[in-house]
């Protein structure tokens, strides 16, 4: 077998250790949010329009396939596959964290294949907040990229014995987003993010959220798996769910263009996540298991599947645009309208 790192097997433990948990959370918040049925909508299913706009591109469906992996051998397949995906169904795409390519450059075709699979698509690089400006321009030049997720972890951070231990990103993020020549959208990964956390960005001038919300793939029970002791088994709730990091985001929805991702399970999230006022909505870890477990052509009949899917769903809830949605009057469980009295969410 060929010598890989330890940067590269991280990663292809991190893939398994995913599918692993597939689905991680057994109560995923978007159970929690209900639409009002109407009985006569008035609606054609062929006047659905999915269009949306994500990063500065006008995109034909309301989602992406969001930051997983590169980095090795078995993942350089993912990734293959993944953007086969991506291109068959004009999905934009982002790889994991270039970070590893950056060290050790003969990692570099397990990015570059998503390119060389899909030359035409929209392709995101990914980094994490402590990344220079070279560093940045050298990722999405690895694949003539459309734009950066720079990727906020801190949880992940702290339950990694080798995990960064200084936190100071802010000024980083606004030296990236004035330098770089495409659009950069911070994302977290799966804890949420807060109203502090939204006008923080907002204030260094970041235009593009990707809430990365609590209720799928968890990196605090991956890391915690990947140590000794698994001594965090006690932060495994730590962070704000999809919907609740929507609902932190409503106020500042008119000001950011935020996307939303974390524990998609099928089409009626998305189309909550749309209606709580995302712009698009990302999907990991529900897309690596069909892989996983179904292969590519089910994938992609189940992607297809989706895409027809939403078009129903708008049909049914009478929505004729993605931004109709968020007329849709939603009703909320008692558990999250204890959540927006505590924050004070209007
Ligand atoms: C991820 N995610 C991720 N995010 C990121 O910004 N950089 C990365 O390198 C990775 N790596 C990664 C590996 C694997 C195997 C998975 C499943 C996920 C996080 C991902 O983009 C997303 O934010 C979370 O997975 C939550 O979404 P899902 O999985 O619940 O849909």
């Amino acid at each position: 077998m060929a010598h890989i790192s330890a940067h590269a097997h991280r990663k292809d433990e991190h893939v398994f250790l995913a599918e692993k948990n597939y689905p991680q959370t057994q109560n995923n918040d978007f159970d929690q949010v209900r639409f009002i049925h109407q009985s006569l909508p008035e609606i054609a299913v062929d006047e659905v329009d999915l269009t949306t706009n994500f990063a500065g591109q006008k995109i034909p469906f309301p989602f992406y396939i969001n930051a997983m992996t590169g980095g090795s051998p078995r993942t350089q397949r993912l990734n293959q596959q993944l953007a086969t995906l991506a291109k068959r169904f004009s999905l934009p795409m982002a790889t994991g964290s270039q970070s590893v390519a950056l060290k050790e450059p003969t990692t570099a075709a397990s990015f570059q294949i998503v390119r060389q699979a899909n030359p035409h698509g929209m392709i995101l690089a990914n980094l994490g907040a402590d990344a220079t400006v070279t560093q940045a321009q050298h990722a999405i030049a690895m694949l003539k990229a459309d734009a950066l997720q720079i990727h906020l972890n801190l949880p992940q951070e702290i339950v990694m014995p080798e995990g960064q231990r200084r936190f100071y990103w802010l000024t980083n993020l606004a030296k990236l987003k004035t330098a770089l020549p495409v659009p950069v959208i911070v994302k977290e990964v799966g804890f949420g993010m807060s109203q502090e956390t939204l006008q923080q960005l907002r204030s260094i001038g970041i235009e593009h959220v990707d809430l990365g919300g609590r209720g799928g793939t968890n990196f605090v029970t991956i890391e915690n798996q990947r140590r000794r002791f698994k001594e965090f088994n006690y932060l495994e709730n730590w962070g704000q769910s999809t919907v609740e990091s929507l609902l932190e985001s409503r106020a500042m929805q008119a000001d950011l263009n935020i996307y939303a991702s974390g524990g998609v399970r099928q089409p009626l999230d998305i189309i909550k996540a749309l209606a709580l006022g995302a712009q698009a909505v990302g999907v990991s870890g529900t897309i690596l298991h069909s892989l996983q477990k179904n292969g590519l052509d089910a994938t992609s009949q189940l992607l297809q599947a989706w895409c027809q899917q939403l078009k129903l769903l708008m049909a049914l809830l009478g929505c004729r645009q993605v931004k109709a949605l968020t007329h849709c009057q939603l009703i909320f469980s008692p558990e999250l309208m204890n959540y927006i009295h505590q924050r004070h969410i209007k």
